[in-house]
C-alpha cells in the first residue's frame, strides 16, 4: 500500500467527530506506519479530565481513516499501541486486505451531529443493530427511560458544568460566535450547528464575558436553562456501556465503537445529539447506572438520537483539502518520500 495516496484522503478522514470539534489527532508519517498522536492543546483537561472524550475521538478518528482507506481500495490496518507519555494511540499501517466495514467515505462525508428537533426515535430494529455493534466489542447500547427524571438530571448535569469556571473558560475558547473570526471555518462549535440565532450567539458571548461577576448571581442556573430542553426536541436516549475495567487504550477502541454506531444510525436515516455531561458529572453518571442497573464506570457516552426534521448544518474543520493538509503539516513531521509505494 502507498501511504501517500493514503495521505491524499487525509482530508476526508478529518470529517471525524470530536468532543467540542478540537479534531485533537495529529498524523505522523513514517516510513512503514502512521502514527496516530494527539495535541494536547486540543485536548479538554477541564471538561474532560480523565480524557474519556479524547481517546473516544481519536478512535472515531481512526475507525473513519479505516473507512475511508477500504472505500478507495487502500489496504490499511490499524496496530494499537497506547502510550500516554508519547502521546501515541497507535499506528496505521499497511494490511493484508482492506478492512472490511460496511460503511462508506459518503457516510463518513454526510454524517453530522444534529442537536435539534428529531421527528421520531430509533426504533427497535435500530437500537439492536447498534446494540448489535457494541456487543461485538464486549460492550452494549442501552435505551435510557427518557422521563422526567432523566430531565432532572440534565439539569443538574448542566447547572454543575456551568458552576466550574475551568470548564466555563475552556467552553469558551472553543466556541465560535463570531462568524469574522477566521477559526468560525476552522474548528469548534458554531452558532449554527449549536442552532443559536444571532440574538442568542450575542446574549451567549456576552454572559460568558461576564462570568465572573454574574457566576455568584446565578449565571451558571441561567446558563444552563438557556441551553433549553434538548430532551422536548425528540428523539430517545441511548447510552454506549463499555466492557468492565476498560483502559485507555480500550476507550480508543471504544471510539472505534462509537463511531460505528453513529455510523449504524446515519444509515438508517438517523442521527446523535451527545449530552456528554451526564457521563462527566459524577453525580449524574451514577443516577444513570442505577438507572439503568450497570455499573456506572461503563457508561462511556449518552446521545439523544432520532430522525432529524431538518439537515443539520455542517461543522467546520481545520483541514478541507489536499491544499489545506500541506499547510497544516510541519514539513518535519513528513519522512515519506511521496513516491514511495510500499506493501
Ligand atoms: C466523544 C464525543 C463527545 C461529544 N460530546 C458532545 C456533547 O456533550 N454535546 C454536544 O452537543 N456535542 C458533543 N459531541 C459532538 C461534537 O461536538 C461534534 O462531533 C463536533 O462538533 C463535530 O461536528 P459533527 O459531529 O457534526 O461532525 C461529542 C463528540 C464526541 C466524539
Amino acid at each position: 500500500m502507498d501511504l501517500a495516496a493514503f495521505r491524499a484522503l487525509e482530508p476526508l478522514c478529518w470529517r471525524a467527530p470530536s468532543a467540542h470539534n478540537t479534531q485533537p489527532w495529529r498524523l505522523r508519517y513514517e516510513r512503514w506506519a502512521v502514527t496516530v498522536g494527539w495535541d494536547p492543546a486540543d485536548a479538554l483537561p477541564a471538561g474532560d479530565r480523565a480524557g474519556r472524550d479524547l481517546r473516544l475521538s481519536l478512535g472515531a478518528f481512526v475507525e473513519t481513516c479505516l473507512i475511508v482507506a477500504a472505500d478507495a481500495g487502500l489496504r490499511l490496518d490499524w496496530a494499537a499501541d497506547h502510550d500516554e507519555a508519547d502521546r501515541r494511540a497507535g499506528r496505521l499501517r499497511p494490511g493484508r486486505q482492506p478492512y472490511r466495514t460496511p460503511f462508506r467515505t459518503a457516510d463518513v462525508w454526510d454524517r453530522r451531529t444534529h442537536r435539534g428537533r428529531f421527528t421520531a426515535g430509533p426504533d427497535a430494529d435500530v437500537v439492536a443493530a447498534v446494540d448489535a455493534v457494541a456487543r461485538r466489542a464486549g460492550g452494549a447500547v442501552r435505551v435510557v427511560p427518557a422521563a422526567g427524571r432523566l430531565r432532572a438530571l440534565l439539569r443538574t448535569a448542566d447547572r454543575q458544568v456551568y458552576a466550574d469556571p475551568a470548564v466555563v473558560a475552556e467552553l469558551r475558547r472553543w466556541l465560535r460566535l463570531d462568524r469574522s473570526d477566521p477559526r468560525y471555518r476552522a474548528d469548534g462549535l458554531t452558532d449554527s450547528c449549536l442552532g443559536l440565532d444571532r440574538a442568542a450567539a450575542t446574549g451567549l458571548r456576552a454572559a460568558l464575558a461576564a462570568y465572573r461577576v454574574l457566576r455568584p448571581l446565578g449565571l451558571p442556573r441561567l446558563l444552563a436553562a438557556a441551553g433549553g430542553d434538548p430532551l422536548g426536541q425528540g428523539g430517545g436516549v441511548l447510552a454506549l456501556v463499555a466492557p468492565p475495567g476498560l483502559d485507555a487504550a480500550g476507550q480508543v477502541e471504544f471510539g472505534r465503537v462509537l463511531m460505528r454506531t453513529w455510523l449504524t444510525l446515519h444509515t438508517a436515516g438517523l442521527a446523535a445529539h451527545p449530552l456528554s455531561q451526564l457521563v462527566d458529572v459524577a453525580a449524574t453518571r451514577d443516577a444513570l447506572g442505577t438507572l439503568l442497573d450497570v455499573a456506572p464506570e461503563r457508561i462511556v457516552h449518552v446521545a439523544r438520537v432520532g430522525r432529524p426534521a431538518a439537515p443539520a448544518p455542517r461543522s467546520a474543520r481545520r483541514v478541507n483539502r489536499e491544499s489545506d493538509l500541506l499547510a497544516a503539516t510541519p514539513l518535519e513531521a513528513v519522512s515519506l518520500h511521496p513516491r514511495e509505494a510500499i506493501g
